[in-house]
């Protein structure tokens, strides 16, 4: 029998990707990638609806997919592509999105939180249409599941609903996919304000962990980071939130339980607690930055092996299409 499909992307909005996509989204990824079919995007289309120097949107997007096979994705085992190269997402968004009401599509919280802060003019349509375009990207490909961060639930509910909607009024197009909701210790906080998640699109990055930064300068991160004054190294996300980040990355990293690093540091400082977690990030990243700087001196090569895995992928994703647009009579 085949192997389940699996479907995620990330978009390539900055030259790096920061620890949070790392833990909570690649680490996954990564392991998943041997029991599914997996389909990696980077979803340059979404990224369109951000202001982009499209010089800088397709180094962007080379970088991002350097750093998911330098993060352990294998481009031989998976399909790991760049969403524009397949033309199907973009027309079954066209076509999804003509089965979409405008009301449902007006609930979605991304886009009110997103166009609350943007303001009206600032705001473009494509913004609104995002979760449609979401749902193309998933559909096309039959995915059986969506790893996606609690943020994205929403969106993947939609995809069901529209999937659902479409096989119910024109026949059976579509696999009807589940989401994977990640683990909240897989959730990754701002060093310097470990109350909000760590994000590539943060205001100020002194509390974010670069995977392409010098490693020397992560490490200096992690020794300013945001703690408390108790000196115990003890996890408690309400009362001791920096610390309990440490935590959470630290286990993270090296696959060990809480516990037993609450343990280790029992009675010990947070200078201690730091030293060690700085090793830590320091040799998980240096291999990592190693092989992303590696493939970037390349970009023939990296070039060639995106085109064949589009290529995979489009074969997939003419698949649905055609399907589509023979149900819908065109
Ligand atoms: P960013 O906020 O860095 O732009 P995205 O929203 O593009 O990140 O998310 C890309 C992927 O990385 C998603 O799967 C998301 O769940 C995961 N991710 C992003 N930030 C974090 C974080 N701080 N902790 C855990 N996972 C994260
Ligand atoms: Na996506």
């Amino acid at each position: 029998m085949s192997k389940p499909r699996l479907y995620s992307g990330m978009q390539p909005s900055a030259d790096s990707l920061q620890i949070g996509n790392y833990i909570g989204a690649l680490m996954q990824w990564r392991d998943l990638q041997e029991s599914y079919d997996a389909f990696f995007s980077v979803v340059d289309l979404h990224a369109l609806t951000q202001p982009n120097d499209p010089a800088e949107l397709r180094e962007k997007t080379r970088r991002t997919a350097a750093q998911y096979i330098a993060a352990g994705i294998e481009p031989s085992k998976s399909t790991l592509y760049v969403q524009s190269h397949v033309r199907a997402h973009a027309e079954l968004a066209w076509v999804l999105s003509t089965v979409t009401g405008f009301g449902e599509a007006n609930r979605m919280t991304q886009f009110k939180d997103k166009s609350a802060r943007y303001g009206t003019d600032a705001t473009n349509v494509g913004l609104f249409t995002y979760p449609i375009l979401m749902a193309a990207d998933i559909l096309l490909y039959q995915t059986d599941i969506v790893p996606v961060g609690d943020d994205q639930k929403q969106h993947v509910e939609l995809t069901r609903t529209l999937a659902e909607r479409f096989n119910a009024r024109y026949g059976e197009a579509f696999r009807v996919p589940m989401p994977v909701i990640q683990k909240d210790t897989a959730r990754i906080y701002d060093l310097q304000n470990p109350t909000s998640k760590m994000s590539k699109s943060a205001e100020s990055d002194a509390g974010v962990l670069w995977l392409l930064d010098d490693p020397a300068k992560s490490a200096k991160k992690v020794m300013r980071a945001v703690t408390d004054s108790e000196g115990v190294v003890r996890y408690d996300r309400e009362a001791k939130p920096g610390v309990s980040n440490l935590l959470v990355i630290y286990a993270a990293l090296t696959g060990r339980q809480i516990p037993s690093i609450e343990d280790e540091y029992a009675g010990r400082g947070y200078g201690d607690f730091k030293k060690g977690l700085a090793e830590i990030v320091v040799s998980e990243f240096g291999p990592v930055r190693e092989r992303a700087l590696k493939l970037l001196d390349d970009p023939a090569e990296l070039d060639r092996v995106l085109a064949a895995n589009a290529a995979r992928a489009d074969e997939v994703a003419d698949r649905t299409l055609n399907d589509v647009y023979d149900k819908l009579g065109l």
